[in-house]
């Protein structure tokens, strides 16, 4: 195979250096050779950029690589993280020896390719490719011959298309790609991810290279087994290759023009993330571990993670950071310290003084846990308090269960997850503040509740003064209470539906206005990011708009309360009520008109640009006169950048989905409109464009959308396109002229879409249209 990164044929040089064997060839050119201060080398096509860097506000200088052309500079590669240089200007980079070298002010050598046995005698230049692959190899170069050394195969935390993550056959050594230690040293940090050294197909990622917290499952040829959501990553074309010497993962892009890259985050997590050119800002299109406190030792010793609050780790009760900087830096894994030394620790603490017990309720207990197999509260206490190193206990059915030295993975569950235990962690005895009585082990017991409370209650004030915030800031928009929606729900006992982002229930008020209460799914944003964006939902209006009333945030109960439509949605009228009441033409149009003015004003009118994404006529609630209103808006914005579950999300509904949402290229509001024109055929139709008689399936006209726009194209009789349940009964210039829109909203080039503002004055009938062109549909999205 000829590799492309080869195949450059007039390769930009910037640098190039013979080794020190051929001197006297060498010595007109050596001046021109040190990368030093502010010069970088770039790549033939101006893809990558190489030089000394600094990141965040470090000190510390490193040579690395970054995208030239992304305006947020992002390293990919490091040469020497774990030897950062101090002046950018009295360090060098060059070739010594036929090794790449980085050597300090004082002419120390920092950092090397480190080949022992470098050919001598032979020129040799570094060259870096459009890839992001710095390249060693003789000079000259024939395109064919392999690379001295090249930085993919010394990944730092990014794996760049074209690059491998490999398995060495023979010795089963595995390539790692590791985590930066924190946002600004990227110093070799504490996750990794690999190949599976027992040989299966499957990406491992662990943390020290020892405790293995994820994977990926093995490959299929097309997938890994536990991700299945590769399925729709249709931007990278995973390939797996496996021969005497090396197994290895690459990937490519489908579309070599979207920049878009695999790193493993300080986080823990493997992150695949794509740049919005338009948007001018990375984004985060699936990672993985999906949960933050499923990274093993996130918080380090004695921390404790939650998923519901930003940041992530905490210190537990009467301990510190051990590392108030590292933690400032996103670097947890130092953990925490005791604020105040354990009585069996402390030779001068008087024995009145008896270390006691904090109840932490709703924890996720660590896993590694000395069972004792029997005991009551009292036993476990007793057992604890006899072994300095025990530092915290928790009880089941089975007895006590004992840990002894550092904690880790304790994780914080909301106040209502009732899955979550209690956790009794041993603290000395000042750090409970009622020091009145010094009446033993009943009494710690007792103070831990007491304190367990003071947590609730610290829960509960927070959410009061969120709620007053929210009253105050949002003018219309209230803050319920969880127990207030249950209670306006009668427990959530009246489903209306369930949609892609959670069920629906209806709710009666206080003052005895009805309600439709939205418990969302998967919504795992901290508060103050859902209150954001629940706020710019809540300040968008329009007649054609669902109205939000409210919302409930508390833990990961997350709730949006909407106002009530008593019609219920399109889908119900056109798809399943036929018998009972047909919607007229004239209604059906207004519907479309309508929906088409509400997306407008989400696409157009209301500041930024807001991209439904789930158009369908499940999404189209109808009030009392059937006037239409687009409900779900902003809802795939809240559920986060994270793309892959948005497509989770609607991939229900994969008929009204519009090719680039499978290609992968960024969202924009055409994909709405692809949507909507989908729903316009249903409107025409009465039937779900996927519900086409199967009997005839080599017939391209059997797909009513296929069959509606070759008519409207070809001038037939739009009337016999009509849902059978109108008797013909409308207006042929108008079924016309919905058809038409509706062809031309469903083309394959996005760029001939029209607008929603567009759409709303061929329907008023302001704006006239050509004929469209017959639209391809692609098969993936019809049928199976
Ligand atoms: C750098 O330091 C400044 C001032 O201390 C601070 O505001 C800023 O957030 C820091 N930047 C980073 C990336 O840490
Ligand atoms: C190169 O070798 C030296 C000495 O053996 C060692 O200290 C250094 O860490 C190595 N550098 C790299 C990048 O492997
Ligand atoms: C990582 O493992 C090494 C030994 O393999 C150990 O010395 C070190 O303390 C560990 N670091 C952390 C943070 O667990
Ligand atoms: C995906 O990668 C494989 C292996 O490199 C290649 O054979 C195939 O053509 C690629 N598919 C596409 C659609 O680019
Ligand atoms: C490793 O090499 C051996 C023999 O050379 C071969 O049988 C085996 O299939 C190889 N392993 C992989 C994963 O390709
Ligand atoms: C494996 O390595 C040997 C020795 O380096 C080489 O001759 C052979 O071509 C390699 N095999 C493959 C499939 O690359
Ligand atoms: C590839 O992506 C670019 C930039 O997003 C886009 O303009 C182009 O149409 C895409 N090409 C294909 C074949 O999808
Ligand atoms: C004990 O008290 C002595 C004198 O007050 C003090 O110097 C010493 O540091 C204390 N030891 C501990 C472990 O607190």
């Amino acid at each position: 195979m000829k590799n492309p990164r080869f195949s450059l044929s007039i390769l930009v040089l910037f640098f190039s250096l013979y080794t020190h064997l051929s001197l006297a060839a060498l010595s007109t050119v050596s001046a021109d050779q040190t990368l030093t201060g502010d010069q970088t080398i770039v790549s033939e096509g101006e893809v990558f950029e190489l030089g000394f860097f600094k990141p965040g506000n470090s000190s510390n200088y490193y040579i690395g690589i970054w995208y030239k052309k992304v305006t947020t500079k992002t390293i990919v590669w490091v040469a020497n993280r774990d030897n950062p240089v101090s002046n950018k200007n009295t360090a060098t980079f060059t070739i010594s020896g036929g090794n790449l070298v980085l050597l300090d002010g004082s002419s120390n050598q920092v950092w090397s390719t480190n080949m022992t046995s470098p050919r001598s005698g032979s020129a040799v230049e570094a060259v870096l490719l459009d890839s992001g692959n710095f390249v060693l190899r003789y000079r000259p170069n024939d395109d064919t011959s392999e690379p001295l050394w090249q930085s993919f195969d010394h990944p730092t935390d990014t794996f760049l298309p074209g690059g491998k993550i490999k398995l060495n056959n023979k010795t089963k050594k595995p390539q790692y790609l590791t985590s930066w230690k924190n946002i600004e040293d990227p110093a070799t940090g504490l996750f990794s991810l690999e190949l599976d050294p027992k040989g299966s197909t499957a990406f491992l990622i662990s943390r020290n290279k020892t405790e293995q917290y994820w994977t990926s499952g093995p490959w299929n040829g097309h997938i890994f087994s536990l991700v299945p959501e590769m399925r729709l990553n249709y931007i990278f074309n995973f390939s797996f290759v496996s021969n005497e010497n090396e197994s290895y993962f690459t990937y490519s892009l489908y579309n070599s023009s979207i920049i878009s890259r695999l790193s493993i985050d300080v986080s823990g997590q493997i992150k695949q993330i794509t740049w919005l050119e338009n948007a001018q800002e990375w984004n985060l299109f699936w990672s993985q571990p999906r949960q933050q406190c499923e990274v093993y030792a996130f918080c380090g010793a004695f921390g404790s993670c939650t998923e519901f609050l930003m940041p992530s780790c905490n210190c537990l009760r009467g301990f510190e950071p051990k590392s108030q900087s590292d933690w400032n830096l996103g670097d947890y894994s130092g953990g925490c310290q005791r604020r105040t030394k354990l009585q069996c620790e402390n030779s001068n603490a008087s024995s009145r003084d008896k270390d006691r017990f904090l109840a932490i309720p709703n924890a996720v207990l660590p896993k590694v846990a000395q069972s004792v197999g029997f005991g009551n509260a009292e036993e476990c206490e007793s057992i604890c308090l006899s072994s300095c190193s025990c530092t915290a206990y928790a009880l089941d059915s089975h007895g006590c269960s004992i840990w002894v030295g550092k904690l880790l993975n304790v994780e914080q569950l909301s106040s209502d997850d009732s899955s979550g235990e209690t956790l009794y962690l041993k603290l000395a005895a000042s750090e409970f503040h009622d020091d009145k009585s010094s009446k033993g082990t009943i009494i710690g017991v007792v103070v831990g509740v007491v304190v367990g409370v003071w947590v609730l209650l610290a829960i509960l004030w927070r959410r009061k003064r969120m709620a007053v915030a929210g009253k105050a800031a949002e003018g219309s928009l209230v803050a319920f209470g969880y127990r207030d929606l249950q209670d306006a729900t009668r427990n959530f006992s009246e489903k209306l539906g369930g949609g892609g982002f959670g069920s629906v229930f209806k709710g009666t008020l206080d003052d005895s206005s009805a309600v439709a209460v939205k418990k969302l799914e998967s919504i795992n944003q901290g508060q103050k990011q859902f209150q954001t964006e629940v706020k710019t939902i809540g300040a968008i209006q329009h007649v054609n708009l669902v109205r939000l009333h409210g919302f409930c945030s508390e833990g990961t109960k997350k709730l949006l309360v909407y106002e009530y439509m008593p019609n219920g949605s399109l889908d119900f009228h056109l798809f399943q009520n036929k018998n009972f009441m047909v919607l007229d033409w004239k209604t059906r149009y207004q519907i479309a008109l309508g929906t088409a003015r509400g997306l407008a004003y989400l696409h157009e009118k209301c500041g930024e640009c807001i991209i439904h994404c789930d158009v369908k006529p499940e999404n189209i609630l109808l009030d009392a006169d059937f006037c239409p209103k687009v409900a779900d808006f902003g809802l795939a914005k809240l559920v986060g950048r994270d793309f892959s579950r948005v497509l989770a999300t609607v991939r229900g509904t994969k008929n009204y989905l519009s090719p680039e949402w499978i290609s992968g290229v960024p969202i924009t509001a055409t994909a709405d409109v692809y949507s909507y024109g989908m729903m316009l055929f249903e409107l025409l139709s009465g039937r779900r464009n996927s519900d086409e008689p199967s009997d005839s399936e080599d017939d391209q006209f059997t797909f009513f959308p296929t069959r509606a726009a070759s008519i409207v194209a070809q001038g037939g009789n739009v009337l016999s396109l009509l849902d059978p349940c109108l008797e013909q009964n409308a207006d042929t210039e108008e079924v016309t002229r919905m058809t038409t829109v509706a062809s031309w909203c469903v083309q394959d080039n996005e760029t001939h879409r029209p607008t929603m503002s567009h759409v709303v004055h061929i329907l008023d009938g302001i704006l006239d249209v050509n004929l469209p062109p017959i639209p391809r549909f692609p098969q993936l999205f019809v049928g199976n």
